[in-house]
């Protein structure tokens, strides 16, 4: 089984993604044209028609999930001013501001994969477990090592996790936007568990 055929976004396709991921213009080329095509390639691949038809989880219909995703770049790109602001040791100069733009828009890429009523789709969730689905998109896609690893360790339920600052920034961006939107439903935070 191929969990999913790479896609190259023609010019409306880059237009409509980057309307939807404001945050897309602020990288460079080559990383985003590849960026596009990540993302590209996982709702081409999808059960879904636009990312605004993704939800955010299974369980979290009532928030899509691009908003999750321009919320998770927003928070992660102020945590890294603040580090730079205020910071500005060792561990902030291990950051890679383009690396870490790439893995704030990319860590749920694989999302609209797993996501759907389809026969695929289920197959995927029964093999893929989140994340690593992700990194294999963005291999494929020359998208550097360290997001790929990044994106494959970054969900809490990963088996392990990175002792890299961008894993860090990534982590806080990602459960503070997902605690708003369990806590919209009366779903527990994630400090709850
Ligand atoms: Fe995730
Ligand atoms: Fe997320």
């Amino acid at each position: 089984m191929n969990a999913f055929a790479l896609c190259r976004a023609d010019k409306a396709a880059r237009a409509e993604l980057e309307v939807l991921f404001p945050a897309l213009k602020e990288l460079s080329e080559p990383a985003r044209t590849r960026t596009i095509n990540a993302l590209y390639t996982a709702i081409e691949n999808s059960d879904f028609a636009s990312y605004t038809d993704v939800p955010f989880s299974m369980n979290s219909t009532h928030y899509p999930l691009h908003r999750h995703i321009n919320e998770v770049a927003a928070l992660g790109l102020r945590e890294y001013a603040f580090a730079l602001e205020h910071w500005q040791d060792e561990w902030t100069a291990q950051i890679d501001r383009e690396e870490l733009l790439q893995l704030l828009l990319l860590h749920d890429v694989d999302k609209p994969l797993l996501l759907g009523a389809s026969d695929a789709a289920a197959q995927r969730r029964l093999y893929c477990q989140h994340g690593v689905l992700g990194a294999m998109i963005l291999r494929a896609l020359e998208i550097p090592d360290r997001v790929a690893m990044l994106v494959s360790t970054h969900s809490p339920s990963a088996g392990m996790h990175t002792a890299d600052p961008m894993a860090a920034i990534l982590h806080y961006a990602d459960l503070y936007s997902c605690d708003h939107i369990y806590m919209l439903v009366g779903r527990k935070p994630n400090y709850f568990l």
